[in-house]
């Protein structure tokens, strides 16, 4: 496995409707055209998929037969409410296509919501392979006690996300100071094995001494788990507005 450091500086808030945090077209995967059958088959799955994740926030679903069988899975952050929820996955939904437009395996991560398709059936496989980072560029100014606070957050937050009733997710915050507060939110897709959606979650906080070492903020964007933290409220309820902040990019492939 590859991985490359694209030090790029982006503004976070620049995220327009077509631009998603992450998108991932797999190139050795290709349709023939427009109008050949896997592509058609994809366009099905993809009305299927948005019903279901607007319906329960999760989906996953396949349709055809054979050789053009395509398999799709969305779903929603856990704490974002329904109309949100489909307002992400519709969209997500019309721009996969435009984004990788031949491609049969495909993956969006929107702030919101989360949508893939392949011909392959992945339900229930862990996938750390890809994936991409976001780094505040800020670092904390008291790295060992902001080390150790992370720490204990995120090992409470992960134990909330891997019991079956909270189905992957979970959220929390610390008080760093009396002006300060940490926030941090973890989610495996809903197809998951707890186990595998625990092993997810290890690798994604291995990059927390890594790239995202000592950084006021960082995501970390798989195909299978997705985790942040910030020093500002960004998950619902909401507090406050959330805050521009520049961000480093690692892209893993
Ligand atoms: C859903 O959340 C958004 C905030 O992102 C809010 O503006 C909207 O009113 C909420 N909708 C419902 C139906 O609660
Ligand atoms: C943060 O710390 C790293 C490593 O010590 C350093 O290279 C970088 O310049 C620092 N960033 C800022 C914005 O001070």
């Amino acid at each position: 496995m590859a991985v490359i450091y694209l030090l790029l500086l982006s503004l976070f808030c620049r995220h327009s409707l077509a631009d998603p945090l992450w998108k991932y077209c797999n190139q050795n995967t290709k349709t023939s055209g427009g109008g050949d059958s896997v592509s058609t088959n994809i366009g099905h799955l993809l009305s299927q998929v948005v019903e279901k994740t607007e319906r329960d926030s999760f989906a996953t679903t396949s349709y055809g037969q054979g050789e053009s069988r395509v398999y799709g899975l969305g779903q929603c952050r856990g704490d974002v409410n329904n109309s949100d929820c489909s307002s992400c996955i519709e969209n997500a939904a019309k721009q996969i296509r435009l984004l990788c437009p031949i491609q049969t395996d495909a993956r969006v991560r929107y702030e919101y919501c989360f949508l893939r398709y392949s011909k392959e059936n992945f339900f229930g496989k862990l996938d750390t392979s890809i994936g991409l980072l976001y780094a505040n560029v800020e670092n904390v100014t008291d790295p060992d006690s902001f080390n150790k606070a992370l720490g204990a957050l995120f090992d409470r937050i992960d134990s909330k996300a891997i019991k079956l009733k909270n189905q992957g997710f979970g959220k929390g915050e610390t008080k760093l100071s009396p002006f300060e507060t940490l926030y941090g939110l973890v989610q495996c897709t809903r197809d998951l094995s707890p186990l595998a959606c625990a092993q997810c979650l290890a690798i994604a906080l291995e990059n927390f001494v890594g790239f995202c070492s000592d950084k006021k903020g960082c995501q970390v964007i798989y195909s299978s788990c997705y985790v942040r933290y910030e020093l500002y409220p960004f998950f619902f309820p909401l507090e406050s507005q959330m805050s521009k902040t520049d961000n480093l990019q690692k892209l893993i492939h």
